[in-house]
C-alpha cells in the first residue's frame, strides 16, 4: 500500500507546495516511486512546477496531477511506493478527507502568532471534532525570518501543543522561491548551508512518516 503523506493549512501561502515538492523530491531520492496530488484547481502550481521540471529533464522524476476528490487521488494511489496530498490554498472538507486518508498531515506555517494560531486551529479541528489521531499532525517551520528571538519563541508557543513540530526549517530566501521556478526543489538548491537546512527538515519528515509507518 502507498505512504500517503498530505500537506494543508487554513490560510494561504505558508509552503504547502514548497514543502510537498521537496518531500516528493526526498523520497524519489530513495528510489520511491512518487505521484504529487494537485488540490489546487485555481492555480495548479504543482503540476506547473512539474512541467517545469520534466522541460529541463530534472532527475529523479516525480509524476504530479490535478485531482478534483481526494477519493479520486486514492484510486490511483496504489501504483506509486508514495503519494503526496498537496492541498488546496484553504481548509475546507477536503482537507478532513486528506487528513483521514493520509499517514503523516504536514501543516507548514509561518513564525508570527497571525501564522501559528490559525495552524494550530486546523490541527485542533482535524483532532478534536474529526479524530484524527494527534501523533499523525505535524508542523513545519518556514518563511523564517533571521531573528533567533522569533524561531525560539515560535517553538516555545508549539510544544505546548500536542503535535510534533519538525526539525530544522526554512528561512525565507529567494534561493529557495528562484530554485522552485526552474522546476528544483528547496532540497536542491546551489547553496551548500540553505540545502542542507532544507534536508534536515525533510529528513525529519521522512523519519517522522517511517516512525508512523512502522507501528
Ligand atoms: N522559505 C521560502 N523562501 C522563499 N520563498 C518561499 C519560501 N517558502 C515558500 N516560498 C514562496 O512563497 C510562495 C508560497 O509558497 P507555496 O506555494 O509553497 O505555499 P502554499 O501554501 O502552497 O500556497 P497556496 O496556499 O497558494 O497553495 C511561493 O511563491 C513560494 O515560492
Ligand atoms: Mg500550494
Amino acid at each position: 500500500m502507498a505512504l500517503k503523506i498530505g500537506f494543508a493549512t487554513q490560510k494561504g501561502g505558508p509552503g504547502k507546495s514548497t514543502l510537498a515538492r521537496a518531500t516528493a523530491i526526498g523520497y524519489a531520492q530513495n528510489d520511491w516511486s512518487v505521484k504529487i496530488a494537485d488540490f489546487d484547481l485555481d492555480q495548479n502550481t504543482s503540476t506547473r512546477w512539474h512541467q517545469r521540471r520534466l522541460q529541463r529533464d530534472h532527475q529523479p522524476a516525480v509524476a504530479a496531477e490535478q485531482f478534483g476528490s481526494v477519493a479520486q487521488a486514492l484510486l490511483l494511489a496504489d501504483n506509486y511506493d508514495l503519494m503526496i496530498f498537496d492541498g488546496a490554498p484553504k481548509a475546507s472538507m477536503a482537507t478532513v478527507d486528506m487528513a483521514q486518508a493520509c499517514d503523516l498531515l504536514v501543516i507548514p506555517t509561518g513564525l508570527a502568532l497571525d501564522d501559528l494560531e490559525p495552524a494550530v486551529e486546523l490541527a485542533d479541528k482535524l483532532h478534536f471534532k474529526h479524530g484524527i489521531p494527534t501523533e499523525r499532525i505535524v508542523f513545519a517551520l518556514n518563511h523564517a525570518s533571521d531573528s533567533d528571538a522569533e524561531l525560539l519563541e515560535a517553538r516555545e508557543y508549539l510544544s505546548y501543543k500536542p503535535y510534533f513540530v519538525l526539525d530544522s526549517h526554512l528561512a525565507q530566501k529567494v534561493s529557495y522561491s528562484r530554485a522552485m521556478d526552474v522546476g528544483l526543489s528547496v532540497i536542491e538548491v546551489s547553496p551548500k548551508g540553505l540545502r542542507s537546512k532544507a534536508e534536515r527538515l525533510i529528513s525529519s519528515l521522512i523519519e517522522r512518516a517511517t516512525a508512523l509507518s512502522s507501528k
